[in-house]
């Protein structure tokens, strides 16, 4: 907290002058706060719907800086947003920063995924000792980030318990209206 107010005078200073601190942009203890109070409880802007437009398409994104996650439409035409993170070991199941696809392939041991999510595959299922028959397939499909959509913008959060996105976005919401593609400049 100490970094936080430390943080709050600086800016009060330089902001009497018309500055803002350059520590603001290469600071790591900054870049921590930033990470815990902002990018875990904020939406961020992910994708537009038309950049998926068909079944099985496609995107990587990332909210906040460091979580990259899978906004695709499944098969069933609804857009959903996963974790770029396989649930079996941990590596990545997506590597293509766009395509078109029925199902996502982990490339470590081979487990596939729905593009609505579901674990479908899991090559030596019967036969692996470390499986031995008994994994609970239902339950290691692809872990779902919240999203929600605002005139065709996706906006993902990691945190269930925040607000709404038409909440979190109030009079924003007006130049949204306005014009989507320049508001997303600001
Ligand atoms: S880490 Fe993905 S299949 Fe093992």
């Amino acid at each position: 907290m100490k970094v936080a107010e430390n943080l709050l005078q600086q800016v009060r200073q330089d902001l009497k002058q018309a500055r803002v601190p350059l520590s603001i942009f290469a600071d790591p203890e900054i870049f921590q706060l930033e990470r815990q109070h902002l990018f875990a409880r904020a939406w961020s802007f992910l994708a537009h719907e038309s950049e998926v437009p068909q079944p099985g398409d496609y995107v990587l994104r990332y909210v906040g800086p460091d979580d990259q996650v899978i906004v695709v439409r499944g098969e069933d035409g609804k857009v959903r947003a996963f974790h770029n993170i396989c649930t079996h070991r941990g590596q990545v199941v997506c590597r293509a920063e766009r395509g078109n696809t029925s199902s996502f392939v982990c490339s470590y041991h081979g487990w596939s995924f729905k593009n609505t999510g579901e674990l479908t595959g899991v090559p030596a299922y019967k036969e692996s000792f470390g499986y031995a028959g008994l994994l609970k397939r239902e339950e290691l499909g692809l872990k779902q980030v919240r999203i929600e959509t605002y005139n065709g913008l996706i906006f993902g959060t990691l945190d269930a318990s925040v607000p709404s996105l038409d909440e979190f976005l109030g009079n924003m919401k007006f130049y949204l209206d306005i014009s989507p593609t320049e508001a997303m400049r600001v």
